[in-house]
């Protein structure tokens, strides 16, 4: 895949969410703004509730700001209706969740094919890139075991290759390592970073940990819901 790195292949402007909680209104995001060339690392460090899980879903459709815009490869999502955003995620976007959110009644191979079945990109030749992914996250003899008979470091792989089934073009990962100990975080962190590079596609990622987040191309930092970016 031809990588332009110039190009920005998402761009927030003025991202805001609120949440009323009784009689308070809760600002988790207040006016964001990023932007990601094509092909990049981006990590998002920052303290706990300061909004980060939040904005990752807003930049990834899963969940509606109140004002601003996400423009992916220049489609304001937050324009789209319902059925047009389910399809264009499904298409361009990877999500790996801060809690995986496998389905538990479905074995990991079931799991990881999921997406495929809400959209099938025709130039995917799909038993090939499985094929290549499970080798690589290290799952061949694991595939038809049920995630609650898989270690924590199993069940994150496995919702990393989910996310990466479809050859998105954009990546999101919330804490994809939160889970797992020093040396499976290192292992999974290598991989992503491979297969970034293998698939060509960005990564934009959460973290606690400042020495993952230190590994990123362009680097910000979520405090009190708003995002700036840490000079190097
Ligand atoms: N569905 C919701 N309803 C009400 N408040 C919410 C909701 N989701 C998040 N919040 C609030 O928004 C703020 C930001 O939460 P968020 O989960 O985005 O933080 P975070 O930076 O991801 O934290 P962590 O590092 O612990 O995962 C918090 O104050 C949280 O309580
Ligand atoms: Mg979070």
């Amino acid at each position: 895949m031809a990588i332009n790195s110039d190009r920005i292949i998402l761009e927030t402007v003025d991202v805001v969410k609120q949440y009323q909680q009784y009689d308070t209104v809760v600002t988790a995001v207040n006016r964001a703004k990023i932007e990601v060339r094509e092909g990049s690392f981006v990590s998002i460090i920052g303290p706990s509730g300061s909004g980060k899980s939040t904005f990752l879903h807003i930049c990834a459709g899963l969940d509606r700001p109140n004002a601003g815009s996400v423009v992916i490869r220049g489609h304001d999502i937050t324009k789209m209706k319902p059925d047009q955003l389910a399809r264009f995620r499904g298409e361009q976007l990877g999500m790996i969740f801060q809690s995986h959110n496998l389905l538990p009644q479905f074995t990991a191979l079931e799991n990881i094919l999921i997406p495929t079945m809400l959209s099938r990109k025709e130039e995917i030749s799909y038993a090939e890139h499985l094929s290549k992914l499970v080798d690589a996250l290290g799952l061949r003899d694991r595939l038809n075991h049920l995630p609650s008979e898989l270690s924590g470091g199993q069940q994150q792989r496995v919702a990393i290759a989910r996310a990466l089934i479809n050859l998105p073009q954009i990546v999101f990962a919330d804490e994809p390592t939160g889970n797992l100990d020093r040396a499976n975080a290192d292992e999974v962190m290598e991989l992503l970073l491979r297969l970034r590079e293998e698939i060509g596609m960005t990564l934009v990622m959460v973290t606690h940990d400042e020495t993952l987040a230190a590994q990123a191309d362009v680097r910000y930092k979520m405090f009190d819901g708003e995002l700036s970016p840490i000079m190097a």
